[in-house]
């Protein structure tokens, strides 16, 4: 983030005159949204250390642009009922400015994909959304995202599921699709480590044979040990399907949000557990808002917990939030590689990270959390990937070869440092302050691999030079529901104001 300066007089005066606007404080969106309110504190806990996918918005009210995606962003947020959240920081809230600064929101609306990392307790993988503006290109790319713990079995794998930890509950859906659907690839999330999930094709006809399946689709329950299978009887829709298989086991605390009517009476037991962990946590503000309204689930009430601007700010995030990762090159080159561009440290890793990547990861998001904290200005740290091959060019450019480099390019001055220590966090965060202190040896950049914003951001000039394509996968479907030929977003018509538009980025 780059602060102009401003004469303080002139700040004071523009605050003053902020503040005395009744509409300065208010959220885009209300608690009745599908849209998950998150704030600084509790981005940790709803998002990075969630279990599901999510896309988070970050965003100002006061944004035109953000106003203009509001409506496709919530109906994207309907569509992903349960199967991941869609979330929003209000970065015009003072709390939450440095979460938004350490996240490297430079414009509104940004939007970012978030999900677990491969290894258990590693860090949060960080996307940038740059597809287009529309509920369904962003329910697509958040589909795509959704990690996949549901295990294909063939007739000659069946016996190796079912005896693998014989006393887990374990959980079948016999199809007749090769791909495995949101709502399934959602609810193993749910219970992961609670029940194992598998998919069996009609094809494998031993495996249908030993289990009696006569039509498609049939889930099955082996609620463990010797007890009796349970054939589902109900549609093939989450509520009803989370209260089959709670009968195997509870959920894990963090279900994908369901908000629906359908869904109040389903979820009882963690609706009284996660009353249980509010009082835990002695928050009086969500004590009183579960209290009023009793009736809702785990899911809504956690929308609720989200305390609306009470007296007890200011809040800070426990954890360091991981830094974002950049994807492509055009992403690269508008955050970093433009003729205008400031500061940015790079990290490049493998996309499998492995243990020193992590360490270095870890090693600059509690830099620049620190930093966030104090509130003090920090070019962005981004992690980008050395076996991605549009940042090869980059990476070649740079003469660079080790597995994993740190950089810190500024393209405006046309200069770029190389990271030699080790990476000890002593050391990585001596060199960020050599640099902080513009001290120390810096090398030319090479002017190839600068390039031409593609998007109109806070630092660019001119009209944008064009839209970005961003290419989502040809072979990416989406099944709202498991086996229903109908998903929801199909045949509605994407907003105007989101398709036609190309992407815009607000200043700061
Ligand atoms: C589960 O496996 C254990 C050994 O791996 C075996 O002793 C036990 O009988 C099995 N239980 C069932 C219900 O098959
Ligand atoms: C995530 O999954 C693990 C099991 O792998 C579970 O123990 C944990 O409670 C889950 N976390 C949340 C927030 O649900």
């Amino acid at each position: 983030m780059y602060y102009p300066t401003i004469n303080p007089t002139v700040a004071v005066a523009a605050v003053a005159l902020l503040s005395a606007l009744p509409t300065a404080q208010a959220g885009l969106y209300p608690k009745s949204s599908p849209v998950l309110q998150v704030d600084a504190k509790s981005y940790d806990r709803l998002i990075a250390k969630s279990n599901h996918t999510s896309v988070v918005e970050f965003y100002a009210p006061w944004c035109g642009h953000c106003k203009n995606l509001k409506p496709a962003y919530e109906k994207a947020a309907k569509n992903l009922e349960g199967l991941a959240k869609v979330a929003a920081v209000n970065c015009d809230e003072e709390e939450n400015k440095p979460l938004c600064g350490m996240m490297g929101v430079q414009g509104f609306p940004t939007l970012k994909i978030i999900r677990p990392g491969k290894k258990k307790g590693s860090k949060p993988v960080v996307e940038d959304y740059q597809g287009e503006r529309s509920a369904k290109a962003i329910v697509n790319a958040v589909v795509d995202k959704i990690t996949n713990h549901v295990k294909r079995v063939a007739d000659k794998d069946i016996e190796t599921f079912l005896s693998t930890n014989n006393e887990t509950a374990k959980a079948i859906l016999f199809t007749e699709k090769g791909t495995t659907s949101a709502l399934l690839r959602s609810l193993a999330i749910d219970f992961l480590d609670v029940i194992s999930f598998a998919q069996v094709r009609d094809k494998e006809a031993n495996t249908a044979k030993l289990f009696n399946i006569e039509s498609y689709p049939t889930f099955v329950l082996l609620p463990g040990g010797d007890k009796d299978g349970l054939v589902y009887q109900g549609e093939m829709k989450k509520p009803d399907m989370l209260k089959f298989l709670s009968q195997a086991g509870e959920p894990n605390p963090d279900p994908a949000p369901l908000k629906s009517k359908g869904d109040k009476k389903t979820d009882k037991k963690s609706e009284k557990r996660s009353k249980k962990d509010k009082k835990d946590k002695k928050d009086k503000a969500s004590k009183a808002s579960s209290e009023s309204t009793s009736t809702t689930t785990t899911e809504s009430s956690e929308a609720t917990e989200v305390p609306p601007n009470t007296e007890t700010k200011p809040k800070v995030v426990e954890a360091s939030p991981p830094i974002p990762a950049i994807t492509s090159s055009q992403a690269l080159i508008n955050e970093c590689l433009h003729p205008k561009a400031h500061i940015c440290v790079l990290s490049f890793v493998p996309t499998a990270r492995g243990e020193t990547a992590e360490k270095l990861l870890t090693i600059l998001s509690d830099i620049a959390f620190k930093h966030a904290k104090a509130a003090r200005h920090l070019f962005p740290f981004l992690e980008v990937h050395t076996d991605n091959e549009n940042i090869a060019p980059v990476f070649k450019g740079l003469e660079l070869s080790g597995e994993i480099e740190l950089v810190a390019v500024n393209a405006k001055r046309g200069w770029w440092r190389h990271y030699e220590g080790d990476f000890s966090p002593a050391s990585v965060e001596s060199w960020v302050d050599a640099i902080r202190m513009n001290e120390g040896p810096k090398n030319k950049l090479p002017e190839a691999i600068i390039g031409e914003v593609a998007l109109e951001t806070e630092t660019a000039t001119e009209e944008p030079i064009e839209t970005i394509e961003v290419n989502l996968g040809e072979d990416v479907t989406v099944e709202v529901n498991a086996e229903s030929e109908s998903t929801s977003w199909q045949g509605a018509e994407p907003t105007p104001e989101a398709t036609d538009a190309p992407p815009k980025h607000e200043e700061l």
